[in-house]
């Protein structure tokens, strides 16, 4: 499930893995309209995935009804919610957590990343911070931001055990091989749903 799924290709990439298993596409119409069409343009390089395209509005409207609506049933799922969370209000973010957490059959997962607001009064820092505030001029407020620390807090009230928070420099040391930086304010959250009835503190 990949949640506001933007250009992000992993359907197609991962097609032998998912072994015919249905990938859920969920994305503002704008972005899902445009995607599809240069999907249909690369059809004959790109191997058969299985994927349901929805749209939605995260701000307006609801998750669930239009994930029902498009044939999704509780199941183990793979969430993977990244890139969005940032341009939500507040109460979207956790709106779109009770969902999943709603939706979610014991041994799902979900992949989530935050930005949040680097404190060094430094020139780096300083950047950073008016890098966000020069999105707002773009169209894109950053509107929504949670200190890593705070992250398995914020996640345990909605429903979720965090596994892992990988902060920039851990990303860079995993994952990046050709010298590139991760955003210096953007983090992954893995977690788990927590199972019905655990405890809460
Ligand atoms: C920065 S892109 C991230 C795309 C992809 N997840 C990735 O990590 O590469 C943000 C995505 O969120 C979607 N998005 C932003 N606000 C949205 C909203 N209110 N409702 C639905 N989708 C939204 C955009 O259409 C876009 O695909």
């Amino acid at each position: 499930m990949l949640l506001g799924a933007g250009y992000d290709s992993r359907a197609y990439h991962f097609a032998a893995e998912l072994r015919g298993r249905t990938t859920f596409e969920v994305d503002h119409p704008a972005t899902a309209e445009r995607k599809a069409r240069l999907v249909q343009r690369q059809r004959r390089r790109l191997p058969d995935a299985r994927v349901t395209r929805v749209t939605i509005d995260f701000q307006r409207q609801s998750l669930e009804e239009r994930l029902v609506a498009e044939g999704f049933r509780r199941a183990p799922t793979f969430w993977v919610w990244e890139g969005v969370a940032p341009y939500l209000s507040r109460a979207a973010v956790k709106a779109t957590l009770a969902t999943i957490r709603a939706l979610s059959a014991p041994g799902s997962d979900l992949a989530m990343d935050f930005w949040f607001l680097l404190d060094a009064p430094d020139a780096l820092a300083t950047a950073v911070r008016m890098s966000s505030q020069l999105l707002s001029l773009l169209g894109e407020p950053v509107t929504f931001a949670l200190d890593p620390e705070d992250a398995p807090d914020f996640l345990r009230r909605a429903g979720f055990v965090t596994v892992d928070v990988a902060l920039p420099a851990d990303l860079e040391a995993r994952y990046v091989r050709d010298g590139r930086r991760i955003y210096p304010a953007d983090y992954l959250t893995h977690a788990r749903t927590r199972a019905a009835g655990g405890r809460r503190r």
